[in-house]
């Protein structure tokens, strides 16, 4: 904390301000699909044909999810002039790209400004420019450029200033490199949210910025995540996001009304929309949850401004989202684990008259509902309107 507030007191510490290059790719949160939360180390270039592939056929790609991202443990050893290559599990990047390409997708990859990425595979740390070189030539769409060992670099400089500036020279040197190849590349800086990075991720360049450490499958730890985002919208927007991280959604657990509140939650926060389970066995209830139009509507919503919680009442909280067409989506949480009804006063919405409502999960117009609004929502879920 003591470091935190230091920092923020530094005058080079610019606010997040949209640049204007940045503004061309990821203008709406990015959708797609990562590997790391259910492959982990296992993704090969087979797996990722086959995501690619139920991606088209499933119906996701149409509902808006076009990046197929690749993370950490592709990377193999640098040839004799330094250059990257993929190791054995991935033969042939390039084809790779072509063949997602092929489908109407675009290929992520992941990457660390440090010596080794965080699984120990090797990092672009003095190879900056070759590796995006390398990427615009095989065809990348997208790099993930996750802090890891350069922490170990970070660590040995003499003050928490000095170690700020490593990072942000860091992340400047990468996006300079992407720039450079003149091809669309989007940033996703991965620091987990350390140094308030809501304030300089934009100036450095990124699209999106990880504002925590890592998800995992389980309703606690989505909700700590998810919740701890009060705060933070005024940072997001077109071209520049906050990212919460990746979508556990059909990696088995959590429950339906916990994946929903994940869903509706991670809406709500504009946040990147990247499933993290495997769609090439996924159930029908899964690509339910990951294709509502309703809720991706609301990610997706071209005013591109994020929401915030706007009440809470012990485990119930209130958040909303302004939408471009002048209504509001609204999630009712509740994170207690047993039903509760929840008494909404629209008026914290500021609202002075009744308001149309439509049920987005249900897909339910529900007419016209009162300033003050009682709905039980079941545990640990959500209850999701757009009203207006
Ligand atoms: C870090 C990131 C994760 C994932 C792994 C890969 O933990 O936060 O999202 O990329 O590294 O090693």
């Amino acid at each position: 904390m003591t470091r935190l507030r230091s920092l923020l007191l530094l005058p080079t510490l610019s606010f997040a301000i949209a640049g204007a290059q940045s503004a061309t790719v990821a203008a709406r949160p990015p959708m797609g699909w990562n590997s790391w939360n259910h492959f982990h180390s296992k993704v090969d270039d087979a797996s990722v044909r086959a995501q690619a592939e139920a991606m088209v056929a499933s119906g996701m790609r149409d509902a808006g999810y076009i990046y197929i991202n690749i993370d950490d443990t592709w990377e193999g050893a640098r040839d004799a002039n330094g250059n990257i290559q993929p190791n054995s599990k991935f033969p042939d990047m390039k084809a790779l790209a072509d063949f997602v390409h092929s489908k109407g997708l675009k290929l992520g990859i992941y990457s660390s400004p440090g010596k080794k990425t965080c699984a120990g595979y090797e990092g672009s740390y003095g190879h900056e420019l070759q590796d995006a070189q390398t990427y615009a030539r095989w065809g990348i769409d997208y790099l993930k450029y996750d802090l890891c060992s350069l922490n170990d670099v970070m660590r040995a400089a003499p003050t928490p200033q000095a170690a700020h500036q490593i990072m942000v020279d860091a992340y400047t040197k990468m996006r300079d490199a992407l720039r450079s190849t003149g091809r669309p590349i989007v940033y996703s800086l991965c620091q987990y949210g350390n140094d308030a990075v809501w304030r300089w991720g934009a100036s450095v360049g990124g699209n999106l910025w990880r504002t925590t450490g890592d998800i995992s499958d389980k309703y606690a730890k989505m909700a700590e995540i998810g919740f701890g985002q009060a705060g933070l919208a005024r940072f997001a927007g077109p071209g520049h996001w906050n990212d919460p991280d990746m979508l556990e959604v059909g990696n088995g657990g959590m429950n339906e009304d916990e994946y929903k509140t994940h869903m509706s939650l991670w809406a709500i926060l504009a946040a990147p929309l990247l499933a993290g389970n495997d769609l090439s066995t996924m159930s029908s209830q899964t690509l339910a949850l990951l294709t509502n139009r309703n809720v991706i509507a609301v990610d997706q919503d071209p005013a591109g401004i994020e929401g915030d919680r706007v009440a809470a009442e012990g485990p119930i909280e209130v958040w909303a989202r302004p939408l471009a067409d002048g209504s509001k989506a609204v999630g009712i949480f509740n994170r207690h684990h047993l039903p509760l009804t929840a008494h909404v006063d629209l008026r914290a919405l500021g609202y002075s008259a009744p308001v149309r409502a439509k049920d987005l999960w249900l897909g339910k117009d529900l007419g016209s509902i009162g300033l003050l609004y009682d709905v039980t929502v079941p545990a640990h879920g959500v209850v999701f309107l757009r009203v207006k």
